[in-house]
């Protein structure tokens, strides 16, 4: 496994284990933190802030937006029918600030939304981007209502302001000292 000398990666992005990866035609943003064992593939986009957990994978047809957090073993799909060998792909985009957790599958084409967080083992088969309900999880991963805990979560991971019931637009009534952006 290595890095592909095709691999952009922006300034202060982390590769903890740069021989226990597989990186190429890629390109990685600034301030990222990419663990062992990932897999990226050719052409996609991460952006800024990114986190990306030990043994996910990322095929061609992903674009990862800023501030996303992608937990361990999150697996993406391009292929509708596999093996159509490039026939029918999907393009995927997780939308800035969204957080994928533990072991989901997310399957091709979809879009997961602003701030929208995956719950653990989730299986993703459609775009999910409520405003309202912005946690998901289930197989297949359908929208659950807004869990406090969680986006007290992304709040403190990446300061997301969500239309939502837990907005931390103006004061947070569970953090009170932290500053809305
Ligand atoms: C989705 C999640 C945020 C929900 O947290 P929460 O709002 O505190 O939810 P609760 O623990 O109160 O659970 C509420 C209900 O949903 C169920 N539930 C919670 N998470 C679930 C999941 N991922 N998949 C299926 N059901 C889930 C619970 O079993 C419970 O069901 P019940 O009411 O029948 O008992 C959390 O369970 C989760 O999956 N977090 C992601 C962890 C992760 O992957 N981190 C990555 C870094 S290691």
């Amino acid at each position: 496994m290595a890095i592909a000398a095709d691999v952009e990666i922006g300034e202060g992005t982390k590769i903890h284990h740069p021989d226990l990866v597989n990186l190429y035609g890629c390109k990685i943003g600034k301030n990222c933190n990419i663990g062992a064992f990932v897999e990226i593939g050719k052409g996609v986009v991460i952006g800024d802030g990114c986190r990306i957990g030990a043994h996910s994978f990322i095929p061609e047809g992903v674009t990862i937006e800023d501030n996303v957090f992608i937990g361990p073993a999150v697996v993406f799909c391009n292929d509708y029918y596999p093996p159509s060998f490039g026939k029918h792909w999907g393009h995927t985009v997780v939308k800035q600030g969204a957080s994928i957790g533990a072991n989901c599958t997310i399957c091709p084409g979809v879009v997961i939304g602003n701030g929208m967080m995956i719950g653990a083992g989730a299986v993703v088969t459609k775009s999910i981007n409520n405003h309202v309900d912005c946690l998901a999880y289930g197989h297949p991963a359908r929208p659950k209502g807004s869990s406090p805990m969680a986006i007290l979560d992304l709040c403190k991971f990446n300061q997301v302001i969500r239309t939502c019931e837990y907005t931390c637009e103006g004061t947070c009534p569970y953090y009170p000292t932290l500053n809305p952006v």
